[in-house]
């Protein structure tokens, strides 16, 4: 049985990042809703610790989401976070208020119990991020304080042999100590082994899908992604020939990659077939402007070819698909319902009456990689950027045409060979060209020209929710103009965008 350490969100934006950070130490960790916890099968599920997120909420609201503390801390260690150390807290029958001021930002530790077994190792002077409307006035009987800053005088508490709080957010990486602080608490209390790694990830996901699948065909769509490309690698270790893996080329994908990302998955020995369906997309988006309406003809058409290919496979029983962890982690509106539940293919499955196989839905993106490597992956298939599924479809503004898409080719091929050759490829989060539907005056040589214009777009990110624009150096931005003015026909201007999401997105449509 897998060990594991938990985490009940309460709806905190920094859920996500404590989940990460548990499994930086070498720990599996799940995040699930605060109210899904097995009560009584910690055993059974290799539980051996739970952490209470920080919440939107506060504690004395009406509708407070709520836990029964003391029944988890029964059978395992639990650390509260933020509300969760509030919760603690209030259901002890201490006290929790609204803070004078809203406390947000660094704080430095001024007093630390250091026999406490969460502060080993942690000296006062430590700097810890805080963020949160309310704060603890009053510890319940038999709570410790354990750690205070100038401002907030229980900064940490001890309830019990095996509960905690913390008021500040050992997760972000403001916090020196926090990774000290959560190794304390899942090493030192739960007594994690820290075993977790890609290769025992491998190794497990292998084995469990062997005896899943059995002797089942399954079906998968590759994008060239990195994603579904590692998926569909973790499925060829675990079934061989039963996966039958289907890549679209839909005619606006980048220069040569339909052919060369589809000579790499042969070379993984991989069962692929690739269909060139790029007549039926270009005729049915002629003339299509909107961009919503794009990506709904591609979506559509998408599926009914995929589809076409992969009844040809009469006796599939699954649909593998390289769905992540973000993609589906339940995120909890203030009312406690799932206001993100998210599929890659929207709809296939249920269409294909197939069941859904999903060999990374417990991954982060960073995992993915990871475990592409120790698969024996090539580089360039595991560091790529992402690339929008609809291609380049959305990076040419108003209709699209093959000779458009072919112009926006060779300019992005030029963008992307130059990031690669200049060691700047793995700096950037995502960069592409955008074709303007802009003419404008130029001269080459003695004619006067009248063409279009390009956009260079290179964003920095962690998750594609925010980012920023690329501080690219000029010497490079001015070569990369030169060539894509020189070489690609059609093309007399180039301009950066230099706009950070938000208020803009990455994409342009
Ligand atoms: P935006 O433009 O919203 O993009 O800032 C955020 C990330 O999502 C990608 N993206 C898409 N991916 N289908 C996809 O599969 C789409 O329609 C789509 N639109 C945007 C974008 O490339 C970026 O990584």
């Amino acid at each position: 049985m897998q060990e594991k350490i938990i985490i009940l969100d309460f709806g905190s934006q920094t859920t996500q990042l404590i989940g990460r950070r548990i499994r930086e130490l070498g720990i599996y960790s799940e995040i699930i809703p605060y109210n899904k916890y097995p009560f009584g099968q910690e055993k059974e599920q290799g539980i051996i610790g739970a952490i209470l997120s920080g919440s939107p909420l506060s504690v004395y609201d009406e509708k407070a989401y709520k836990v029964d503390i003391s029944a988890i801390a029964n059978a395992v260690p639990v650390l509260g976070i933020c509300y969760g150390a509030q919760l603690m807290a209030m259901s002890g029958g201490g006290r929790v208020e609204p803070a004078p001021s809203r406390e947000y930002g660094r704080a430095r530790l001024s007093f630390v119990d250091e026999a406490c077994p969460l502060f080993d190792g942690i000296a006062p002077g430590s700097q810890v991020w805080m963020s949160h409307g309310d704060t603890i006035t009053e510890l319940p009987d038999g709570f410790r304080c354990v750690a205070s800053t100038p401002e907030v005088r229980y900064a940490a508490f001890e309830a019990s042999p095996t509960m905690w709080g913390v008021q500040f957010h050992p997760e972000v990486y403001h916090s020196e100590c926090g990774m000290r602080l959560l190794e304390n608490f899942a090493v030192g209390v739960c007594g994690a082994s820290c075993s977790w790694s890609a290769a025992s990830f491998i190794e497990s996901t292998v084995a469990d899908l062997k005896e899943k699948l059995g002797d089942d065909r399954v079906i998968l769509g590759l994008s060239g992604g990195v994603d579904s490309s590692v998926a569909a690698v973790l499925l060829n270790k675990a079934i061989g020939r039963n996966l039958t893996c289907i890549f679209v080329d839909h005619g606006m994908l980048r220069k040569n990659e339909f052919s060369e990302v589809l000579r790499d998955y042969e070379v993984l020995g991989l069962n692929v077939i690739g269909v060139d369906a790029s007549e039926k997309f270009f005729a049915d988006l002629a003339g299509v402007t909107d961009p919503e309406k794009k990506r709904k003809i591609i979506g559509a058409d998408f599926i009914e070819v995929f589809d076409a290919e992969a009844s040809k496979i009469t006796d599939a029983r699954w649909l593998a698909q390289g769905t992540i962890y973000p993609d589906c982690i339940e995120s909890l509106s203030i009312t406690g319902t799932v206001i993100k539940s998210h599929h890659n293919v929207g709809g296939l499955p249920e269409r294909m009456n197939l069941k859904l196989c999903e060999p990374l839905r417990l991954l982060f993106k960073d995992e993915v990689r990871a475990v592409g490597r120790a698969l024996g992956m090539p580089e360039h298939l595991i560091s790529r950027h992402p690339f929008p599924g609809p291609g380049l479809a959305v990076r040419i503004l108003g209709d699209v045409t093959r000779e458009k898409v072919s112009i926006l080719q060779e300019a992005d091929h030029i963008f992307i060979k130059g990031l690669r050759d200049s060691g700047l490829y793995n700096q950037v989060w995502q960069a592409g060209v955008i074709l303007l539907p802009v003419q404008s005056v130029g001269v080459m040589g003695d004619e006067r020209t009248y063409e279009r214009a390009v956009a260079l777009r290179a964003v920095t990110s962690t998750d594609a929710m925010t980012a920023d624009w690329a501080h690219l150096p000029y010497e490079f931005l001015a070569k990369v103009s030169n060539e894509i003015i020189n070489k690609v026909r059609g093309v007399n201007r180039v301009c950066y965008d230099i706009s950070s999401k938000p208020p803009a997105t990455i994409e342009w449509e």
